[in-house]
């Protein structure tokens, strides 16, 4: 699909991958909707880019009909879904409290699915429409420490896929974008540093062009970056060998 001109709604627009999204989506001339939570981070952007900016909650699941009818009324159409926003939490499961639990499923799989169920009238009716999501290497490997981040995040990725195919005869195009460690203030936000000597965390520019090219269309996936793909086609050919390796070389980022 051609994206200039194209009304594209990213969340979590205001830091790391979304704000790389963003930039460059405006370079290839989209015309954006840029959601988020932190008011002058977002506004700061869209005098970069001459988007508007859209605020809420993500862990308010239930105002999401609220905010896609903003989006309905004050830019009539939508043609590309950039679900970007996300929040990681590192650490042993036993120690999540309910509401921990509540906010990694709301903001991570819950929001995102709402906000496309919610949205998907408007992008059928589009002559050609593209959602993004932006899932995680943890959802594809499993990650000791992130247990529940894995799991929203795999739910997300197998959302992603069954939904590409059930709307494979419409316009509307579904792919996601699976990144290794990335460069942003994730690990900060999270409380734990990423500490490993490898992977070498790489630049949100970089999943964002992998973003913007799923967007166009026509990619079920991207990997960034692609080596990532072997360990899980190991992980799918020979799991007994991937666990041994896991367990002996995994834990958590
Ligand atoms: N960084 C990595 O290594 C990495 C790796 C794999 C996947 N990812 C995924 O990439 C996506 C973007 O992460 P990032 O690395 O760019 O992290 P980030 O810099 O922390 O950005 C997260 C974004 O999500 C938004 N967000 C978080 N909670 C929200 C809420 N309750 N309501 C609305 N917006 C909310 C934040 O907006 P506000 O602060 O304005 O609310 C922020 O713009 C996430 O889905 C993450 O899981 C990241």
């Amino acid at each position: 699909m051609r994206l200039r001109g194209a009304v594209a709604v990213v969340t979590g627009a205001s830091s790391g991958i979304g704000t790389a999204t963003a930039l460059r989506l405006h370079q290839a001339g989209a015309r954006l909707v840029l959601h988020g939570r932190d008011t002058a981070r977002l506004t700061a952007l869209a005098e970069r880019t001459g988007g508007r900016v859209v605020t809420g909650d993500l862990a308010d699941v239930a105002g999401i009909p609220a905010l896609a009818e903003e989006i309905r009324s004050r830019f009539g159409t939508v043609d590309v879904l950039v679900n970007n926003a996300g929040v990681g939490w590192a650490g042993r499961f036993g120690e999540m409290t309910a509401q921990d639990v509540r906010r990694v499923v709301d903001v991570n799989l819950t929001a995102p699915v709402e906000l496309t169920r919610a949205l998907l009238p408007d992008l059928l009716d589009r002559p050609a429409a593209s959602v993004v999501f932006v899932t995680s290497i943890a959802g594809r490997t499993a990650v000791a420490g992130e247990a529940l981040y894995s799991a929203v995040k795999a739910g997300l990725d197998v959302f992603a896929e069954s939904l590409r195919f059930e709307l494979a005869a419409s316009a509307v195009d579904i792919g996601v974008v699976v990144p290794g460690v990335v460069d942003t203030e994730f690990f900060a936000r999270r409380g734990k540093p990423y500490e490993r000597r490898s992977p070498r965390p790489i630049s949100a520019l970089r999943v964002a062009d992998a973003v913007v090219r799923v967007a166009a269309g026509g990619r079920a996936e991207q990997y960034v970056p692609r080596w990532l793909r072997w360990p899980v086609l190991v992980r799918g050919m020979v799991p007994g060998v991937y666990r041994l390796l896991a367990t002996r070389f995994g834990g958590s980022g």
